[in-house]
């Protein structure tokens, strides 16, 4: 089959042959209609996101299509259902693997194609908005990077479980994607300082900067806020004003979802199971939509990583094989 392979020196991007591969117990291999690009592949790539044992090496972290073969021990999937998976990687080929436990099916009103923007997505922003952070209705919601796919997600699913929501935004094109999308409160980063327009009102906090926006976050919860760090654009490393925290009894919790095992505990496959529950409905009635920029073929997978690191991607950039 086709796949992406990255050359080790000069970090490259090329089309490679490897063999089809053999699902195991509980998994199935689905015959890729598309995958999406992630911030993460940008990082695997450059060779500062190693993939976690037992993964495949190719880049990849979902994918939508038909399932093609289903190996043993997979009960509720069979060969020609259309599903899209959340994978630990190898989405960047003709064929994946996939745990039965982390496919879900296309969703009712999205393209079999479409559905790859939806996986990692989906699973990160619930996992966290909703299972780590209880957002409820009425409270706020800020999320940072609102025209991120994360970001485009983020807006969509807060407004359907009824929060108000503020997102930054680097250009004034994001801020109208951002906008349609639902979002209430646009924030220009670069012209404003969203600490002191939000203080004290932030419920929940979606924060992919990390430590460079750390302390002004803190300044930004309200009195019981909950902020969730998932990316750490802005470094790694902050100083915690702890006062500050304890004086709001607020939290201060990250997360991963690459690293959650498989199964059991606060798995993916839990995960998973929550996004098509509680998500799954959401997207059937349009309250919640797959955002995609553009949809390029596999062997314009440079193309399609130099796209999302620019100002003009709002939302998923996915390939089709
Ligand atoms: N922990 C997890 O499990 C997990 C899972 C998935 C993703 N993530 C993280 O979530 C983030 C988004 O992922 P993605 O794949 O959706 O990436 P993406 O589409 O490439 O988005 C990255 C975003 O960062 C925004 N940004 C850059 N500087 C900013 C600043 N100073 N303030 C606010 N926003 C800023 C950019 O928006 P502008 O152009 O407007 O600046 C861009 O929209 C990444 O950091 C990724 O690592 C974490």
């Amino acid at each position: 089959m086709r796949a992406i392979g990255v050359d080790e020196t000069t970090q490259d991007l090329r089309i490679i042959d490897l063999p089809i591969p053999e699902p195991g117990p509980g998994e199935v291999r689905i015959a890729v209609a598309a995958t999406a690009v992630n911030r993460a592949d940008l990082m695997q790539r450059r060779g500062l996101y190693p993939p976690p044992p037992g993964a495949s090496p190719i880049l990849g972290l979902e994918v939508s299509g038909t399932v093609d073969t289903v190996g043993p021990d997979v009960a509720g999937l069979a060969v020609g259902d259309e599903v899209c998976a959340l994978l630990a990687g190898g989405g960047y080929a003709e064929y994946a693997l996939a745990p039965a436990a982390q496919c879900l099916p296309v969703p009712i009103g999205v393209s079999v194609v479409d559905a790859a923007a939806l996986p990692e997505v989906s699973c990160t922003v619930h996992s966290n908005i909703v299972t780590e952070a209880g957002l409820r209705a009425g409270e706020t919601l800020l999320v940072h990077g609102g025209g991120s796919g994360i970001g485009t997600h983020a807006i969509q699913l807060g407004k359907a479980l009824g929060a108000t929501v503020a997102v930054t935004v680097g250009s004034e094109f994001k801020a109208q994607r951002c906008r349609e999308l639902g979002a209430d409160i646009v924030i220009d980063y670069h012209d404003e300082d969203f600490a002191e327009i939000l203080r004290d009102r932030a419920d929940v906090i979606l924060d992919i900067m990390g430590a460079k926006y750390l302390s002004r976050n803190v300044q930004t919860l309200a009195p019981q806020g909950r902020l969730v760090i998932i990316g750490l654009q802005g470094g790694v490393t902050g100083e915690l004003n702890i006062g500050a925290l304890l004086g709001k009894r607020g939290r201060v919790s990250a997360t991963n979802l690459r690293g959650r095992p498989a199964v059991g505990p606060h798995s993916k496959a839990e995960v998973v199971a929550a996004v098509r529950e509680q998500v799954w409905p959401l997207v059937a009635d349009g309250a919640v939509r797959a955002v995609v920029s553009a949809r390029l073929p596999l062997a314009d997978a440079a193309t399609a990583h130099d796209l999302l690191d620019s100002p003009e991607s709002v939302g998923k950039v996915l390939l089709t094989p």
